[in-house]
């Protein structure tokens, strides 16, 4: 169960591969201690994400030949500008590379990656991955710091929008595919970027949700959950993974031996660029682990982190430490090595200005197939929550009413991280619905911040009172949720339950459309509101993707990729728990208890354990049945792969799309093991009164966990396969054994 990591050089034709190594040795021996120092300095152009630290100028520092990497590029012009001065003008000519977030596209933006991760489709990940590397490269961007593939359990963290939510399995699935799209099968093409694994790594469980907030995780939580998206990225040859700004073993990931240099490094295979988090190197000090500077720089590069971006630590301590005897120069060395190899890999020595051309630059931003695949995207990563009465898809030809600032908000559907993206690009849900509805009304209702004025509210609720439906549009801002947006609240915002309350009152139907980055603590609206439809932050294509679900031109497929709390005190809720030695789980939680086996149980005494939508939840406007789940065999030996067939039937009058989920669990390991785990999943998509078979294979490696050994293994004995709707919804349980 090895991970197959395969590096930069490893995907390179033998004839390339070659000539990389050998331009790289020579570049080596030909620079002084001080230039190679500089390659490892990465500066930042433009936009900022914490503190401007250090005091280099950019531009000199190009010159001086003191900067291997830019992040925050401006325009094509900048990043023209600050080659020329290091091909041209710096002592050694070697190119830059420029670097980029480019999360969830460059300039068509798609939905954010944790609604993306809702569709369940590997394949739309891979392509909104493409699409964004086609136009990135396309603007003079070679590296892009994601996919960032952080499992969280905590809705309460504004970065679960960022990744591809609480599972590992589905997590890995969704950012192999990422890395695959974002780096294509040859970096040197002008349209694939170099792609960055982060945070590594377990950055996803700061400690309440706040954002930069202590970790503290065993070894085997460590492995199990937050390690295998990593993992997934090392097979699909991601070039550079990026440090955690959280502790492990309470020692900072950038300085962390035992998980640079002992696990990604040595266990791992991975032996190309890692690169800081923003000033991480400089955060050791904060973090009361390095006395000064220099000691942070001796501790990262002794660890084996490469690049360090912003905090100017090993700009200013390399060289004197090296000089000094404290650090071997070999140490030096290998992290260049790696930062020439992605050059290499790139094709930056061949032609360091391959990346700017103006007129491919106009000819491959926001064409119409990327706003097609877009489209695709945010039509599948919508999940409908419920839908009472079966209130949507909408009824043709009603009076519809449509209420809500984030309706006709573009800036908001772009979401956190939206590099080039501009709001001038989005088709907003008020713009297609007043295309597509006959008798749309519009009224605003709320402000995109949720604020919700007297005249506000009685003008949407005479709107909505004399309407045959309600479509009402809340949530957050989009600023609400990414980077340094951690809530201790994850309600809606503002006055927008008075608002959504008082329209249900009026007593005409109302389909609200959530926009968010995040798990929305809303069991009031979830027992109020007869539909609920989950739209994320979609992107350009905003409008005309949750249209063609809210009027039944395709069905609502996504599923939740996390889960949705009752309320914060629950946090962390999550399927995939460990067992309690007193689970609760037929425990009657209405009345307070005074049996006493009733009592002393793991529960709250206010609301239940489960949380308000499950993992893998999400209704669609047909349904499904699982008719026949079988396994090929009773038993299997760690050599075997055991086959599970699942006939799945649409029962409904309308065609639709089933994401069939498998999981498993192992009853009793040499450590306690999850209520079950997601294993395999594939969407069907079934005409009514369809089904198809469909076969998933396991094999030893999915049964295996971090044992009380201390090493990967399966154990033998007995095993449940179950297979569902969602995690809180499993349809067919099977059982085999594990033999020796
Ligand atoms: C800090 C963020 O944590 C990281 O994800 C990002 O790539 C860098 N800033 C650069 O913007």
């Amino acid at each position: 169960m090895e991970t197959q990591t395969r590096s930069l050089l490893d995907q390179l034709p033998p004839e390339r591969r070659a000539e990389v190594e050998e331009r790289v040795e020579t570049l080596l021996s030909e620079l002084t201690l001080e230039q190679k120092v500089g390659q490892l300095n990465q500066l930042n152009a433009d936009f900022a994400t914490g503190t401007a630290v250090g005091d280099m100028d950019v531009e000199q520092g190009v010159l001086d030949g003191d900067v291997g990497s830019v992040l925050n590029v401006a325009d094509l012009e900048e990043a023209r500008a600050f080659q020329e001065l290091a091909v041209e003008e710096s002592d050694h000519g070697i190119p830059l590379v420029l670097a980029l977030d480019v999360i969830h596209g460059h300039r068509t933006i798609f939905p954010i990656p944790l609604g993306e991760a809702a569709s369940w489709n590997p394949e739309m990940a891979e392509l909104s991955a493409r699409v964004a590397a086609t136009e990135a490269a396309a603007s003079g961007v070679h590296w892009t710091f994601a996919p960032s593939v952080d499992v969280s359990r905590d809705a309460r963290w504004g970065r679960v929008m960022e990744a591809a939510g609480e599972d590992p399995y589905l997590s890995a699935e969704i950012s192999r595919a990422r890395v695959r799209g974002f780096q294509g099968e040859d970096l040197a093409a002008d349209d694939t970027v170099l792609a960055c694994a982060k945070h590594y790594v377990g950055y996803g469980a700061s400690e309440a949700g706040r954002e930069y907030n202590t970790v503290d995780l065993s070894e085997t939580a460590l492995r199990e959950v937050h390690l295998p998206p990593f993992e997934a990225c090392l097979e699909a040859g991601v070039g550079s993974v990026m440090n955690a700004f959280s502790l492990y073993d309470r020692v900072p990931a950038s300085s962390n031996e035992e998980l640079v240099r002992e696990l990604l490094r040595g266990e791992l295979g991975f032996d190309d660029l890692v690169v800081s988090d923003w000033n991480s190197f400089g955060e050791l000090l904060e973090h009361g682990v390095a006395g000064d500077l220099r000691d942070a720089a001796r501790a990262c590069i002794e660890a084996g982190s490469d690049v360090d971006m912003v905090s100017g630590a090993y700009a200013t301590e390399l060289v004197d430490l090296v000089e000094d005897g404290v650090v071997d120069e070999s140490l030096v060395d290998r992290a260049v090595r790696r930062l020439l190899t992605v050059k290499g890999a790139l094709g930056l020595f061949e032609d360091p200005y391959r990346y700017f051309d103006e007129e491919r630059r106009s000819r491959r931003l926001l064409t119409d197939d990327h706003r097609e695949a877009a489209r695709d995207v945010a039509r599948e990563s919508q999940v409908l929550l419920k839908n009472e009465g079966g209130l949507l898809p909408l009824d043709d030809g009603g009076d519809v009413a449509l209420v809500g600032g984030l309706a006709d908000s573009a800036t908001d559907m772009l979401g956190a991280w939206r590099a080039e993206g501009d709001p001038d690009d989005v088709t907003t849900l008020r713009a297609t619905l007043a295309d597509r509805v006959e008798g749309l009304t519009y009224v605003e209702g709320c402000d995109r911040d949720g604020a919700v004025s007297d005249e506000q509210l009685e003008a949407a609720v005479e709107t909505v009172a004399s309407a045959d439906a309600a479509v009402v549009a809340v949530g957050e801002r989009y600023s609400q949720s990414g980077e340094a947006a951690s809530r201790a609240h994850v309600d809606l915002p503002g006055d927008q339950r008075a608002l959504l309350e008082a329209l249900v009152e009026t007593g005409t139907p109302v389909a609200a459309v959530l926009f968010n980055g995040r798990p929305l603590a809303i069991d009031w609206a979830a027992e109020r509101v007869p539909a609920i439809l989950e739209a994320w932050f979609p992107g350009v294509e905003a409008g005309p993707a949750i249209a063609d679900v809210l009027l039944g031109e395709c069905d609502p497929s996504g599923r939740l990729p996390m889960s949705f709390p009752v309320t914060e005190g629950q946090i962390p809720v999550y399927y995939n728990r460990l067992r309690t030695g007193r689970p609760a789980e037929d425990a009657d939680l209405t009345e307070p208890p005074s049996d006493p086996g009733e009592k002393y149980l793991s529960r709250y005494l206010d609301v239940p354990n489960e949380p308000l939508y499950a993992f893998g939840h999400g209704e669609s406007y047909t349904t499904f049945a699982y008719t026949d789940v079988s396994l090929d065999a009773a038993t299997m030996t760690a050599d075997e792969t055991l086959s599970v067939d699942v006939t799945v039937e649409n029962t409904g009058d309308r065609a639709g799309t089933e994401v069939v989920q498998v999981y498993l669990r192992d009853p009793v390991g040499s450590r306690a093991r999850p209520v079950r785990e997601l294993v395999r999943f594939e969407n069907v998509d079934l005409d009514a009164g369809a089904s198809a078979t469909v076969s998933f294979d396991l094999t030893a490696a999915d049964l295996a966990f971090w044992t009380a050994d201390d090493e990967y293994a399966a154990e033998p004995g007995e095993f449940e396969v179950q297979v569902g709707h969602a995690a809180d919804d499993i349809a067919a349980v099977e059982t085999f054994e594990l033999v020796e």
